[in-house]
């Protein structure tokens, strides 16, 4: 069987590539950035988009079942652009005579759905819209509780910071949260099923409120929690305080608290007649796993890894190269450093480890980011050493990785332009550089005030790098 799986860099589909690959069958993937995917001799990489029709009838010739894990939640249109994108998705699938699609949406029922819920709902009925052709696995999941998904790290992050909440009255909203390994369970069981006509499947597992899953969530950290529902809270109130206490930025929060006013509880017993093997853990145990994972440094993939489409920095910088380029450069020679050290504590940036001095500057920066509805620090790291180009790093993200030579660094922080920082070891010399294309008069203004902060940090970031770097060989 010839698998092809799309949204191979998203959250889910990092997870479901990391098992179909023990699947007896041979596996395609599709994706915008392939920079994004470590190459594998078992898996066929195709650059792609929903939205070039050759790029996706390429993806899919020969395929038999094909996974639709594409979602454009990152950009305002998103409902707009999913339907296209499911529309050029099941043409193609059809004109290279595909036998199924695979598709996983939201949980819950369109009369109350939110913006975010219909969309995955159009998505789900535009790919099943034409069951002569091509059959339609239709799979609804609500809450999914994994390390570095969404939901865990809002419900985490909330847990773990606020040991008292005066929360909006949604946390008294019922729900059938699944751990994610479920899910990817049940998605790779689609691709076999026998079915007479196309299926939506439900899945969960025990039903309980938000609140009900706080206090779970702080029994399974250990600590004690209060939550106090007060009807006042509005749903924009919400998302701001969603967005300042976790590491989900304003647009993204809001989608989320839209949704959480209505139930999403399973509607059909599909999941036990299809998949009568799966019995999902139960949320204590899906939490514990999650946590575990966490505390392993085996977080598989995050909710922040997709790129929203963003163009890798060549493109632009090539494209941009005429308007104004500011930039701060810092040099030093390697002479006792190794290279594999220096780019060793180059890729430990971020999280824990912090930026390499004035930390306490970036935190305030961070807050600022989030009081803007940005994404913040709070994001951190997947992996306390590794870097996989495309995941998020605090407020940055991952753009380009060559293993002792180069990390590129793109800006995801809210400024008045676009920003690179650039780890660069060439020759006998470590060159560090900020970039900056700033937009008009603000974005000018604000790289000027910011000389002398940058003149301390960016100095103080090589010089740090450099001092861990020989530290780090005389530790050997
Ligand atoms: N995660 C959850 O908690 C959850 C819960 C319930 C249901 N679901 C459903 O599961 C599905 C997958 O969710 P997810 O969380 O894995 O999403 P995700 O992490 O946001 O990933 C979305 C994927 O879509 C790709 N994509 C977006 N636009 C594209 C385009 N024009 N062409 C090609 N690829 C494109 C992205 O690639 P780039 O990296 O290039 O942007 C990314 O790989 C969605 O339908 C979602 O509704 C998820």
């Amino acid at each position: 069987m010839k698998v092809l799986l799309t949204g191979a860099n998203g959250y889910i589909g990092r997870r479901l590539k990391g098992r179909l690959l023990y699947e007896d069958s041979s596996l395609r993937l599709l994706v915008r950035n392939p920079k994004s995917l470590t190459p594998n001799a078992k898996v066929e990489i195709l650059q792609g988009d929903a939205f070039d029709i050759d790029s996706l009838e390429r993806a899919l010739e020969g395929v038999d079942v094909a996974y639709y894990l594409i979602h454009s939640l990152q950009h305002k249109n998103y409902r707009e652009l999913d339907k296209l994108s499911a529309h050029n998705f099941l043409n193609a699938a059809i004109k290279k005579k595909v036998k199924r699609i695979v598709y996983l949406g939201g949980l819950g029922v369109k009369e109350q759905a939110s913006t975010h819920l219909l969309s995955r709902i159009e998505t789900g009925e535009i790919l099943s819209s034409r069951p002569q052709e091509i059959e339609t696995v239709w799979i609804r999941a609500g809450v999914i509780i994994g390390s570095g998904s969404a939901s865990f790290e809002i419900i985490r992050h909330l847990t773990e910071k606020l040991p008292i909440m005066v929360t909006p009255k949604w946390v008294k909203t019922l729900a059938q949260p699944i751990g994610v390994d479920d899910v990817v369970s049940y998605l790779v069981g689609a691709k076999d099923i026998v079915m007479d006509e196309n299926v939506i499947v439900d899945i969960g597992s025990q039903k309980m409120t938000y609140k009900e899953m706080m206090l779970a969530c702080a029994n399974a950290l250990g600590l004690r929690r209060w939550i106090f529902p007060l009807p006042i809270l509005t749903i924009q109130l919400s998302s701001y305080w969603l967005n300042f206490f976790t590491p989900v930025p304003y647009n993204i929060a809001r989608s989320l608290i839209e949704g959480l006013s209505s139930e999403v509880i399973v509607q059909n017993g599909n999941a036990k007649v299809y998949f009568p093997d799966i019995t999902p853990l139960c949320f204590e145990s899906a939490v514990k796993q999650a946590i575990h994972e966490m505390e392993k440094n085996q977080v598989f993939s995050r909710w922040s890894d997709a790129s929203g489409g963003e163009d890798v920095w060549e493109k632009e910088f090539i494209s941009d190269s005429s308007s104004a380029l500011l930039l701060d450069r810092q040099k030093v020679k390697l002479e006792d450093v190794s290279k594999q050290s220096l780019y060793r504590v180059c890729c430990s940036i971020g999280g824990d480890e912090g930026w390499f001095g004035y930390n306490w500057l970036w935190e305030i920066r961070g807050v600022m980011d989030k009081m803007l509805g940005g994404a913040g620090l709070n994001r951190g790291r997947r992996d306390a050493y590794h870097l996989r180009v495309g995941e998020s790093v605090d407020f940055w993200r991952v753009e380009d990785l060559k293993e002792n030579e180069r990390l590129l660094l793109r800006a995801q922080m809210k400024v008045p332009g676009k920003a690179w920082l650039e780890f660069k070891i060439q020759g006998d010399e470590f060159i560090q550089t900020a970039y900056f294309y700033p937009r008009g008069l603000l974005g000018r203004l604000y790289w000027f005030i910011l000389i002398p902060i940058h003149y301390f940090v960016f100095k103080d970031m090589i010089r740090s790098i450099v001092e861990k770097a020989r530290n780090l060989k005389r530790d050997k």
